[in-house]
């Protein structure tokens, strides 16, 4: 059984007399609806520290206005039982109801930190409705990939992350890297702005026929769910080719933009990148990533691969 804690103060004071009885404290923070990839995680801070930490939160300051917070799914219940089933399960889930709540409310937000204008179901955040207004900024990394077509999103990941590094205070955290850039982004926070923290990367977890498990492929009709495949299966013949000496980085992106295209995706980018600097290649050289966001239908999935030639 799994302590839940919903309170932050709470949570701290839980981390500190861990810390005080020697213990050291993994910390995977998720947004719920648990699948086989966040297990990884925990399963892999079990590894690293003697007690585990995970956090289900849905972050509105990551969403725009328009993206899918209303609609995100959520089943907290099912997550319990989920976490329970795990080897050495987790020791806290960490539960907050509203992490932008200062107790100063103007009552513009509603309990799920959204508030209406105009019609328009939009994150408090957007119009500072609780009088949060401080913001980590990865500049260089926030920019690239997904900041593109996502402005706001990686400034409400490495604000919430750092939120809950202050509150949970965990020794090592694991992120997936499954969302490659995320990653990259708060390993350089973490070293520049002297968390004391390590972080963790872990292999990307897919479905059998080799989809990258999300929390998002249950919006995904049966029709779309096969189309998406297009996804893996050309981000697989990319790194074959490369390894069998395609090192020019347009034809292999030419070659999965036409194959997620004709399977009627349709790509937002589809990049190889420095695996550190997340800067765009010419040639493969070094060790690269290969990146792709792509819409199915109204659903927009990201994958990845590694290339290291
Ligand atoms: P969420 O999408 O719930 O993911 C939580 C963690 O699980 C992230 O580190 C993510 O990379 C990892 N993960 C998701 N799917 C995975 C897969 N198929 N294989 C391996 N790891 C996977 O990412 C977030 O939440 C949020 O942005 C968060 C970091 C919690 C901040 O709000």
């Amino acid at each position: 059984e799994p302590l839940i804690i919903t309170g932050k103060d709470e949570m701290r004071q839980w981390s500190r007399s861990a810390r005080a009885q020697g213990k050291t404290i993994g910390f995977v923070p998720t947004m719920g609806y648990l699948h086989e990839g966040h297990l990884s995680l925990i399963k892999e801070s079990h590894k690293h520290t003697d007690l585990t930490v995970v956090s289900i939160y849905v972050n509105p300051g990551q969403f725009s206005p328009n993206e899918d917070l209303s609609t995100y799914p959520s089943d907290f219940l099912g997550d319990i039982q989920k976490l329970k089933s795990i080897p050495g399960g987790v020791d806290v889930v960490f539960h907050p109801q509203n992490l932008y709540d200062y107790g100063n409310n103007d009552g513009l937000c509603d309990g799920e930190n959204r508030v209406k204008t105009e019609g328009k179901v939009m994150s408090c955040l957007e119009n500072n409705g609780m009088g949060h207004e401080t913001w980590v900024r990865v500049e260089k990394l926030e920019k690239v990939l997904c900041g593109k077509s996502r402005p706001v999103f990686f400034r409400g990941v490495a604000t919430i992350v750092t939120k809950l590094f202050n509150i949970v205070e965990p020794d090592v955290a694991v992120l997936g890297k499954k969302d490659y850039q995320q990653w990259r982004i708060i390993q350089r926070m973490v070293r520049d702005l002297d968390f004391g923290i390590k972080v963790i990367g872990v292999d990307l977890v897919r479905e059998e026929d080799g989809l990258a498990k999300s929390s998002r492929n249950v919006r995904l009709s049966p029709e779309e769910r096969k189309k998406a495949l297009s996804v893996c299966k050309s981000l697989f013949n990319a790194k074959s080719d490369a390894e069998s000496g395609q090192r020019q980085c347009k034809e292999l992106r030419d070659c999965v933009v036409r194959a997620i295209s004709e399977a009627g995706g349709k790509v937002d980018y589809a990049e190889i990148v420095d695996q550190e600097s997340l800067e765009p290649l010419e040639e493969i050289k070094s060790p690269a990533v290969f990146c792709i966001a792509a819409w199915f239908g109204n659903v927009r999935l990201i994958d990845n691969i590694e290339i290291n030639v």
